[in-house]
């Protein structure tokens, strides 16, 4: 499965990269916009911080299809290997179909649907990207959709992977996981969590405290 950060924040990018095995950094609009750098510093940036390898994703601004092409290619134009986002919306669908025509790889973003997020895959986006926590929020079940967006592409856009988004909890990344869900984007809050556990903290202090005791000396 591929693990992606959420987030516009370069230094947790490099905090965690020595940690997870990251597959890359997903940004949207919202993220960039609240660390407040412009996209052709952030991006070269945020790659810096992955170590050179790793995917970027960066998301169009335009709402109309033929000018989410040339946001598309402005991205690309930083990043040249970059997976553009653009939301599934009825302008979003005829830009995924444009730039599948051109050979830009797209991640189809903004989905609360299973049948929404199939029709970008059907379009030609290589990823589709459900919103957990935000489906979740609105009295909707995040993970189910999950589920059944999956079962979709797999009947008829095998090509097309789930890269699930919007996560808020440990637990609501762990059923995505066991719904086998093959690729996730965490904000680095929610990732760290998943290893910062109180009692966690507390088994290995009590490791050292216990070895201290014993042989009065912190180490081997
Ligand atoms: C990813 O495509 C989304 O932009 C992002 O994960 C949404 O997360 P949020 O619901 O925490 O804003």
């Amino acid at each position: 499965m591929e693990l992606y950060l959420d987030t516009a924040d370069v230094a947790a990018v490099k905090r965690l990269a020595r940690i997870f095995p990251l597959a890359g950094v997903t940004t949207n609009p919202s993220i960039v916009a609240s660390g407040k750098k412009p996209v052709d510093i952030l991006l070269p940036e945020l790659r810096e911080a992955l170590g050179s390898k790793g995917r970027l994703f960066a998301q169009v601004m335009a709402p109309q299809a033929e000018q989410m092409v040339e946001d598309a290619k402005k991205l690309r134009a930083i990043i040249s290997d970059l997976v553009v986002k653009v939301p599934v919306t009825a302008e979003g669908l005829a830009a995924i179909k444009l730039l599948k025509e051109e050979g830009i790889p797209t991640l189809g973003t903004a989905v609360y649907g299973a049948s929404q997020g199939l029709l970008s895959a059907l379009a030609g986006a290589d990823y589709v990207a459900p919103y957990v926590n935000r489906l979740d929020a609105q009295g909707g079940d995040g993970i189910q959709t999950v589920n059944e967006l999956q079962q979709l592409l797999k009947l008829h856009a095998p090509g097309a992977k789930v890269l699930a988004a919007s996560f808020k909890t440990p637990r609501q990344v762990q059923d995505c996981l066991l719904a086998g869900c093959e690729s996730i984007t965490l904000p680095p809050d929610v990732a760290e969590q998943l290893i910062t556990a109180p009692a966690v903290s507390a088994a290995v202090a009590k490791f050292e405290q216990d070895w201290q005791n014993a042989f009065g000396v912190a180490g081997l």
